[in-house]
């Protein structure tokens, strides 16, 4: 495994693979490494010949009241998961990946403003930002996204649309503990009794899934899941939408996506469920 912290040695390293005629995948990360982020890159090894992780706290995605500065970092212990398992490891300061400061406005369009992006305004700017700056480093033939953070994934997909860039992006499925809550960095936070706590955001995105596919009808349910996430959490939104514009369900949606966000104490936590519309 090679570790690069210049944006010049891991832009070499990708072009001698290319020189070689291999492909390379890439996963950005901010580490905190978890299965969530191992399930990706195993995705990265079955679609590419070489793969390529960053670790990159990235200040842009918070504001000035978040976790910046308190966000984990387990460099050491990402490095030793990372050593057998993928052939680079890029881990730039913030003047690499912002020599000229960091104040450049990517449009995000509406994807990037509402959910998520209403009460975090600042969020959806500063990834897309940053995985622009990274794409335009390391040059990856794809780049793989979780679908817990699903909003992102859209927004990635939209933006290398948009620039039309040359990188193919891939998905993986949520990884969960086995009491259903979505494998998080920001999971450390929470104290046994919250962690216990958390699970009941997924068994009513479960819930909600099983009451759409037996046909019931969504603004009831909706209702519903609203109150009963309320019982637990300090809920910021729950919505049913199609999951291709997450916008309202038409008679042309063909996959419905149930998307949450909820604090629990000063965590906040993301999830969802995409389904078939039968
Ligand atoms: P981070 O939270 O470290 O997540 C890195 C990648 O892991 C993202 O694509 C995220 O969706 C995925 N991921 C997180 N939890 C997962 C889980 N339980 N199952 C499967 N995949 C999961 O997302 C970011 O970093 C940043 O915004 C980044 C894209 C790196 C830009 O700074």
């Amino acid at each position: 495994m090679r570790l690069c912290h210049q944006n010049t040695q891991i832009t070499k390293l990708v072009n001698d693979w290319h020189a070689q005629g291999k492909a390379v995948a890439f996963v950005p990360t901010m580490g905190g490494l978890h299965q969530g982020h191992l399930s990706l890159i195993d995705i990265a090894k079955q679609k590419a010949d070489k793969v390529v992780v960053s670790i990159f706290v990235n200040p842009t995605q918070f504001s000035k009241n978040e976790d910046l500065d308190s966000y984990p970092r387990t460099l050491n212990a990402d490095l030793a998961v990372l050593s057998a398992n993928v052939d680079g490891v890029f881990i730039p300061d913030v003047k690499q990946i912002y020599p000229n400061g960091i104040n450049k406005h990517i449009d995000v369009g509406t994807i990037g403003q509402i959910l998520c992006g209403k009460t975090r305004p600042h969020f959806f700017n500063g990834v897309a930002q940053v995985v622009e700056i990274l794409f335009g480093i390391v040059h990856p033939d794809v780049a793989v996204f979780g679908q817990k953070d699903y909003q992102q994934l859209l927004l990635i997909k939209k933006m290398v649309k948009n620039l039309s860039l040359d990188i193919c992006i891939e998905s993986g499925k949520t990884i969960r503990e086995k009491s259903g809550l979505a494998v998080s960095t920001r999971n450390q936070y929470l104290s046994e009794s919250e962690t216990k706590i958390a699970a009941n955001l997924y068994k009513t995105l479960v819930y909600i899934k099983r009451e759409i596919l037996q046909n019931k009808k969504i603004n009831g349910l909706k209702q519903w899941a609203e109150f009963d996430l309320k019982q637990h959490f300090k809920l910021d939104y729950l919505e049913i939408l199609d999951a291709n514009t997450l916008r309202q369900i038409t008679s042309n949606t063909h996959q419905i996506i149930i998307l949450s966000a909820v604090l629990l104490g000063s965590v906040r936590l993301i999830d969802n469920i995409i389904l078939k519309k039968g």
